[in-house]
């Protein structure tokens, strides 16, 4: 067929888009195609040759459109339409029974559900926006995530555009999906890497996730990722009413949907679609981690509601962990972050469900000592999940003779101090200066949870430390990007983007910082606890230092205050105030201090903090952007799209959908005027909405389930 044939390039263009779309659905969806690859690529050189000739014609959902961002240099960060919850989940039978009698007690006994496989993959949010994909976002912290949209559309499977022919679209439509890697394909990619000298992924799992964070879409855009989508995150219109119908739904759009699903009267039928996917589990193309239980009537999921962190309607039934039997060739003591010297066990590498596993961790001499494991033992080992894989016992070889029992040696394997004791465990005392646990701090305060610094993984840090760049944790602050290109591995813009990443990382939040510096028994949690307790870095040392002289005959009782902070114990009070005053630790903390500003937590004087609040529709008196600017100066957060985690939705002239969507999700609305009592005296200085009942009544308690960061 020619261009001239059909009345112009452009209706040529829109016939040979949508052949190629229903081709490519009917090929990678349906796994049915109808035409062959080589008509297939004929068609799609056409639509090439005729955008090229014409690129007014080329629209971003087309099918040659699918590798065409460009390289990013940071990932965006996107908050969930909805939050992305996980799963409660077991191994055991039990809670999976306690599972289904709560749903029955809450709902009765007419009760159905829908049964998946739990796909082993990345977890991901897909937006279509009239049809079209408008973005995709990895789940994160289950509240926000990274954009990676110009990744995901790499994926043939995911379509560019919804189908609309068996099946309205609708104008917003959320989706939870998993990314996966296929079993063979992730053996060919690691063959591949291993080939050109790069590290091998260490499961399908991680080389799906580390393939969705490349910031070229080229390069994802070569790993073979395929995709599930299994849930409406969220919808404008009419949810379908179970998730039977969800799956239907989805399948219509042209969306890829896990064949396997199918629905599940009892606990009986459960467990029999558990051992049905267990025994073939082998031989499915995916890995799969155990099945998801899910009510299927979706009204009944409201009454049931969530926690915070997953929601009381669906459950995950995992498989019990691989078992296989392997020998033990060698123990090596490794010095962790906090100088915990932890013996690893190497072993003969062992298939352990699809992944290669050669490495364990023995915990520590006492472990070693009562499993009695010995060099060269024959062992059994396990691999629970994403959980690292553990030697558990050794299996008796009658008459071999066995390798001495094993002694943790008395100087660190790292930098030669005297290690210490301390119950079952060992320790270098060296924090500092030995290499192992330096190179381990950079990483610590580097990390996601502390400084955020992009670009300062496990394996910089250890290049840093090896090569002698960093000598004391402080000194991260005068790297130079002349002295990281020198290193290997460093170009120019990898190095200035290193240097960027700290420098920016010199203002941050106070928890950040406290939960950075690595102090025992302080992780996210506590550290956000003493920084909203002291609110400034000086008053938590103060409040952690040792007291002075205790009056004749009294103890003094270390970190008194310390323990005023929810979550803190004498014990633990002790060990932070034990760190804190050895004078090494002292002096990198000041040095830290000087480089680190921490800003401080709200203070009460944010009359907003933790509310979420969505702007629509003009307002009379100021702009959306100047309200926004004085909702956020009070501690509120302003969003752009709606969801359950809204707070209010302040509605002006001409709204929208927004208010639509706020009134479906059953959000609270304000006016204009309610903007201004919000603004002046914070939520309790709102007259009540009309129809509701007066505070104090039963039922007018917001929803406070949001995540914890954003908690007032
Ligand atoms: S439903 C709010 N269904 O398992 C409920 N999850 O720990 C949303 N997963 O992060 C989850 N297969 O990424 C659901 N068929 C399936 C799934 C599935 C895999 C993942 C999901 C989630 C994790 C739960």
């Amino acid at each position: 067929m020619s261009e001239s044939s059909h009345g112009g390039p452009e209706r040529r263009a829109r016939e040979l888009r949508r052949a190629l779309r229903h081709h490519s659905y009917l090929y990678y969806v349906r796994n049915q195609p109808e035409i062959s690859d080589g008509r297939f690529d004929e068609l799609f050189r056409e639509l090439k040759a005729l955008e090229a000739s014409h690129p007014e014609l080329v629209t971003p959902d087309s099918p040659t459109q699918r590798v065409g961002a460009e390289p990013l240099d940071a990932f965006e960060t996107i908050e969930h339409t909805a939050p992305m919850l996980s799963l409660d989940s077991s191994a055991d039978v039990q809670p999976l029974e306690r599972f289904d009698e709560r749903m029955r007690k809450a709902l009765g006994d007419d009760i159905g559900y829908v049964v998946e496989p739990k796909l082993d993959g990345a977890s991901i949010e897909l937006v279509y926006e009239s049809g079209r994909l408008s973005r995709a976002v990895t789940r994160g912290d289950g509240v926000r995530g990274e954009g990676v949209t110009g990744n995901i559309r790499t994926i043939h499977s995911v379509p560019l555009r919804l189908r609309a022919a068996d099946r309205a679209v609708p104008p917003l439509l959320a989706l939870r999906a998993e990314v996966i890697m296929r079993v063979g394909d992730f053996e060919a990619l690691n063959a591949r890497l291993l080939e050109s000298d790069r590290p091998p992924f260490a499961n399908p799992r991680n080389a799906a996730a580390g393939s969705l964070r490349q910031l070229d879409p080229r390069i994802t855009a070569a790993r073979p990722l395929d995709i599930y989508v299994y849930d409406i995150l969220a919808i404008d219109g009419r949810p379908p009413p179970t998730q039977r119908a969800t799956l239907e739904a989805l399948r219509e759009w042209g969306l890829p949907v896990n064949e396997r699903c199918r629905p599940a009267a009892d606990v009986g039928e459960i467990l029999a679609f558990q051992a049905e996917i267990e025994e073939g589990r082998d031989d499915l193309e995916y890995e799969i981690d155990g099945i998801v239980i899910k009510l299927d009537d979706i009204a009944a999921r409201d009454e049931v509601g969530e926690t915070s962190h997953h929601p009381r309607w669906a459950f995950a039934f995992k498989f019990p962990p691989r078992k296989e039997v392997t020998r033990l060739l060698h123990i090596f003591p490794s010095v962790g972050r906090t100088g915990v010297v932890t013996p690893i066990a190497f072993m003969r590498p062992v298939e352990l469900g699809g992944v290669t596993v050669s490495r364990a961790n023995l915990h520590n001499r006492e472990e070693v000592a009562r499993k009695d494991i010995r060099e060269g033992d024959r062992v059994r080992v396990q691999r629970a999940g994403d959980v690292i894989p553990q030697v558990l016992e050794r299996i008796e070889e009658p008459g071999r003779e066995r390798a001495e029992p094993w002694v943790m040696p008395g100087e660190c394997p790292s930098c030669g101090t005297l290690l210490e004791p301390r119950g079952p465990y060992t320790f270098c005392p060296n924090l500092f200066a030995c290499p192992a646990q330096l190179a381990g701090r950079i990483q610590h305060l580097g990390s996601r949870h502390a400084l955020d610094i992009e670009g300062l993984g496990e394996e910089t840090a250890n290049l840093l430390v090896r090569q002698g760049v960093i000598g004391r944790v402080p000194e991260l602050f005068e790297l130079e990007a002349a002295k990281l290109m020198e290193l290997e591995g460093f170009a120019e813009r990898s190095a200035t983007n290193l240097v960027t990443a700290i420098s920016e990382a010199r203002t941050t939040e106070l928890a950040r910082f406290i939960y950075g510096l690595g102090i025992p028994e302080i992780g996210v949690t506590v550290a956000r606890e003493l920084a909203s307790h002291f609110l400034s870095f000086e008053a938590f040392r103060e409040a952690a230092a040792p007291r002075e002289e205790a009056p004749a005959g009294e103890e003094a009782p270390a970190g008194e205050a310390l323990q005023e902070v929810d979550g803190i114990g004498p014990r633990m009070a002790e060990q932070i105030t034990a760190f804190l005053a050895r004078p090494e630790v002292s002096a990198v903390v000041d040095e830290l201090r000087s480089w680190i500003e921490p800003v401080p937590p709200p203070r009460a004087g944010d009359t907003l903090a933790g509310l979420r609040i969505v702007l629509t529709g003009g307002l009379e008196s100021m702009s959306r952007s100047e309200a926004a600017k004085k909702l956020e100066a009070l501690g509120a957060k302003v969003t752009s799209s709606v969801s359950k985690q809204t707070s209010y939705v302040v509605a002006g002239e001409n709204p929208g959908r927004k208010l639509e969507r706020a009134e479906t999700l059953g959000v609270e609305t304000l006016d204009e005027a309610g903007l201004f009592e919000l603004l002046s005296g914070g939520p309790d200085a709102l007259s009540p909405p009309e129809d509701v009942p007066a505070p104090g009544a039963a039922g007018d308690a917001p929803e406070t389930d949001a995540p914890e960061t954003d908690a007032p």
